[in-house]
């Protein structure tokens, strides 16, 4: 006999089935959180049941783990500032083929074999993202004047344009993104992943906007669950580094998505199996709920 429990389970769901139906859900999956092959094929379902009831997922992945595993192999160092890699030439080159290559093709295969059709794209394709250097201010110890760093190929937004993205979720295929952008002259820049989530789902008007990662959510000193946070607050803790390195970009473009006009944006833990079901159908929502 199946349980009277999941009968109510998928009763609980139905609310938020009819809010979400037909609307737009941004998910970003960091390279943190694809710690092993179980999580990686919950996800690829999660997704899937998402396109099948009405809901347009979109997927920005990251691959941070996944790129600095290639670069040990290859013996090419890498350098972090405030969450950013320092990417040089060589760099950027091993960036594109991981994110754009392995990561991203192997996202549309499980998603594929959970029985979705997935369409695997970079922010190059169909001139969606454009983006051109960026720089990086790192304050100075003590009175000495703020240093400027180059961090290479690292590029910021400046503009998005969803039309591709528009045009697959519109033809039933669910798009999945690889961070990496186009300068004005062809040039290729490595783009935090969150960044560009959070102006995929501006750009598109996204309903929501889940940030997958591997901790729970923002966390305080104690390392204890901060349930929601505002502007205020992420000013606070990045100025006293109780925030530090990818929760920076995270936090601050999260704040820039609502803005934008996102209507919510969460950050939840996707070592946590199906947590995205959970943060979406529940009544309880689990992670930081992000505020303006
Ligand atoms: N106050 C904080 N609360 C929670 N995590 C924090 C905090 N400050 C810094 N972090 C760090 O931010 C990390 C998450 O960002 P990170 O960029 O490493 O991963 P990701 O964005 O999920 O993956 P990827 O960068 O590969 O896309 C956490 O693992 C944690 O170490
Ligand atoms: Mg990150």
């Amino acid at each position: 006999m199946p349980s009277q429990n999941v009968a109510d389970i998928l009763i609980e769901a139905l609310p938020y089935i009819r809010q979400f139906a037909g609307s737009t859900i941004v998910v970003k999956y960091g390279g943190h959180a694809m710690v092993d092959e179980q999580l990686k094929m919950d996800f690829a379902r999660d997704i899937t049941l998402l396109k099948y009831i009405g809901i347009n997922p979109v997927v920005v992945h990251g691959g941070g783990p996944q790129i600095n595993e290639v670069m040990d192999r290859m013996g090419i160092k890498t350098q972090f500032v405030r969450g950013m890699r320092l990417t040089d030439a060589e760099t950027m080159d091993v960036v594109e083929m991981v994110l754009g290559g392995k990561v991203n093709k192997s996202i549309v295969a499980q998603i594929a074999q959970a029985g979705g059709r997935a369409v695997g794209i970079t922010g190059k394709d169909g001139g969606m993202v454009s983006a051109r250097k960026m720089t990086i201010m790192k304050e100075g110890a003590g009175d000495a004047p703020p240093e400027i760093i180059d961090p290479g190929l690292v590029g910021e937004v400046t503009h998005v344009n969803p039309d591709i993205l528009k045009t697959l979720t519109d033809r039933g295929f669910i798009p999945v993104v690889a961070p990496v952008g186009v300068g004005e002259n062809g040039e290729t820049y490595n783009i935090n992943a969150d960044v560009v989530a959070c102006r995929i789902a501006a750009a598109l008007g996204a309903f929501r906007l889940i940030l997958l990662t591997d901790v729970d959510g923002v966390l305080d000193r104690d390392k204890k669950l901060i349930h929601s946070i505002d502007t205020g607050e992420v000013r606070r803790m990045i100025s006293d580094e109780s925030i530090v390195g990818g929760m920076i970009p995270k936090l601050e473009y999260a704040l820039s998505a609502l803005s934008g006009g996102v209507g919510k944006c969460h950050i939840i833990n996707g070592t946590r199996r199906h947590s995205l079901l959970l943060e979406l159908f529940t009544d309880q929502g689990i992670g930081t709920e992000v505020l303006l």
